[in-house]
């Protein structure tokens, strides 16, 4: 069902928010499989330092590779050269992610606790990657490096047969958020809707409206 339908439909029945974590999720599963859902990229938001050394919200869209419902986590994933895995290997795993739906106004925030992975699951992780996405993990020089010149640097060291685009590997992280609080806002037509889910260690699970 398509998104603001399904939760029109939750709103409509008499316990709405018996049914709204399995809907977040279901949707957030969908966005991981569906090229075109609203969920397919986010924004998502970590916590960087600036040249003072102080605390700065730094942000970039990514696109949702994977969703486990069971887990509740959701995956994204980089080049281990880039900004972003710097700020979550120096303590700073904290993350918010950002889904939007312009045409429904749905907006979802996930704020959880992201790690980096390089293990048998970014092995698995990386086989699923087309050979054009490879190509994000080739670059010879590090992401955000300044390069001197009147044209932007050349990117033709990434377009490589299949056999040479495993070099990528080395470069490539899969990010795992574990997900602690969903903040779900819907402006609808009928009354703006806004609910938490909150996920307790022990598998706890708490759910409320919130005043829109
Ligand atoms: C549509 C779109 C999808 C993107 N998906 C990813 C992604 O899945 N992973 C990623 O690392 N960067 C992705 N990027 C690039 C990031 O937004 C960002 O520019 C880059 O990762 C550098 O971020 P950082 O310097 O903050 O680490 C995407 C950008 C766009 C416009």
């Amino acid at each position: 069902m398509e998104l603001q339908a399904a939760f029109d439909h939750l709103l409509s029945t008499e316990t709405p928010l018996d049914g709204l974590d399995a809907l977040v999720w279901h949707s957030l599963a969908a966005g991981a499989t569906v090229g075109k859902h609203p969920w397919a990229t986010g924004c998502l938001t970590t916590i960087a330092k600036n040249v003072d050394e102080q605390s700065c919200p730094s942000s970039r869209t990514v696109v949702l590779r994977r969703c486990d419902v069971e887990a509740h986590s959701i995956d994204f994933h980089t080049d281990v050269r880039s900004s972003k895995v710097q700020e979550l290997e120096c303590g700073q795993a904290a993350v918010c992610w950002l889904f939007y739906h312009p045409s429904t106004k749905i907006q979802l925030r996930l704020q959880g606790t992201a790690s980096v992975l390089n293990d048998r699951q970014a092995d698995a992780a990386w086989e699923t990657v087309s050979l054009l996405s490879r190509s994000a993990y080739l670059s010879f020089e590090p992401p955000s490096k300044a390069v001197a010149g009147s044209q932007p640097p050349s990117t033709t060291e990434r377009f490589v047969e299949l056999a040479e685009s495993e070099r990528g590997r080395e470069n490539f992280r899969l990010v795992r958020t574990q997900v602690e609080l969903v903040d779900l806002l819907y402006l609808r037509q009928g009354g703006h809707v806004r609910a938490s889910i909150a996920y307790g260690k022990k598998s706890s699970v708490e759910l409320s409206w919130l005043v829109p």
